[in-house]
């Protein structure tokens, strides 16, 4: 399976460092081999080869702030815009690990629907193109008979869009609530333990958590968009930001955490998504909810049902290696289908 992958960021160099690490586990279990063709970056250099490119080298060479120090190779080709590499390279699988960009969802909606067209799948952690082109890229998808998948963009790896989307397929899921995003629970998580918010907003950010731009994080559009992508996935809707309520947690001082600890309570900031509304907002939970004990970058979710009740998913929200997984079980799950 060659892959493209655009973006070499926290989740692109997650997934190289994976797929390095369990290259052999992966052949020998699910006879996968998984080669990069293409890694493409908006201003650390772009390299293309009609052979393959070694992960460790790739983590390596980033180190140095630029992928133009790659050693020369074989069928080496460099500085190919991302929009071509899209729609005129060889390679199976496009996937998109930019930073999400919560304004248009541009450049990335239009490069997976160029590698969508010329026939290869899509695997996304990339937001901003779901959270703005999730029909027209599934239709897309459709029309050219290849998966559109972005397990990734959800709660990292931890399986929160194929327990709604599969796993619960055949119940019907009439609502869905949750921490959804890392940084800020990470934050409320370290005010409770007595950091500042500074602090434990750059503790956030050295960890690999926050986005580019953090303030996605803390004014909780990183969760409405998440919210986002759960309607679309879950209830076929396609909600927009200014349709929806969002609240995140920097108005919250250091005396609210510990008004609410007082009160045997936490705050948590809360996505809720009905075939209805979706929204984010800080609520403070009694200790003794499930929720309010969901701790650190780790993210839960709450999907009610009609036939299984109220079904909880706990895990790892955020991080390279985490998010990377996410990546890799997309992948897994198209060679499983395709025989890549
Ligand atoms: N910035 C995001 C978070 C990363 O903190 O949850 C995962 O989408």
């Amino acid at each position: 399976m060659r892959v493209g992958l655009i973006g070499f960021g926290v989740v692109g160099q997650g997934f190289a460092a994976l797929i390095s690490q369990k290259t052999e586990q992966l052949q020998a279990r699910h006879g996968l081999k998984i080669e990069i063709a293409a890694v493409a970056t908006r201003s650390r250099g772009t390299l293309y080869s009609t052979n393959k490119l070694d992960p460790k080298t790739l983590l390596q060479v980033i180190q140095s702030g630029t992928l133009d120090n790659h050693p020369d190779q074989a069928g080496l080709e460099r500085g190919i815009s991302p929009l071509r590499l899209a729609s005129e390279a060889d390679f199976d699988v496009l996937i998109e690990a930019s930073p999400s960009n919560l304004q248009d969802g541009q450049p990335s909606i239009a490069i997976c629907e160029a590698a969508l067209k010329t026939g290869k799948h899509i695997v996304l952690a990339n937001k901003g193109a779901l959270i703005y082109g999730y029909n027209t890229l599934s239709q897309a998808a459709r029309a050219n008979g290849k998966r559109m998948l972005f397990e990734a963009s959800v709660m990292a790896g931890t399986p929160s869009l194929r327990l709604g989307m599969q796993a619960l397929a055949g119940c019907t899921i009439s609502e869905s609530r949750g921490i959804v995003n890392g940084t800020t629970n990470f934050i409320l998580t370290q005010m409770g333990d007595g950091l500042n918010y500074a602090d434990a907003l750059a503790e956030a950010q050295r960890l690999g958590y926050a986005e580019t731009d953090p303030t996605a994080d803390v004014e909780g559009w990183d969760a409405a968009g998440k919210a986002v992508i759960l309607g679309a996935a879950l209830f076929g809707k396609q909600f927009a930001f200014d349709q929806m309520q969002v609240t995140g947690i920097s108005q919250l001082t250091a005396q609210d955490i510990v008004d609410a600890a007082a009160a045997g309570e936490r705050w948590k900031l809360i996505a809720r998504v009905t075939p209805d509304t979706a929204s984010v907002q800080p609520m403070r939970l009694p200790i003794s909810h499930p929720l309010a004990n969901v701790s650190g970058a780790t993210n839960a979710i709450t999907y009610t049902t009609d036939l299984m009740g109220d079904i909880t998913l706990v895990g790892a929200g955020a991080g390279g290696i985490q998010t990377g997984f996410g990546i890799l079980s997309d992948l897994i799950e198209i060679h499983r289908e395709s025989g890549i």
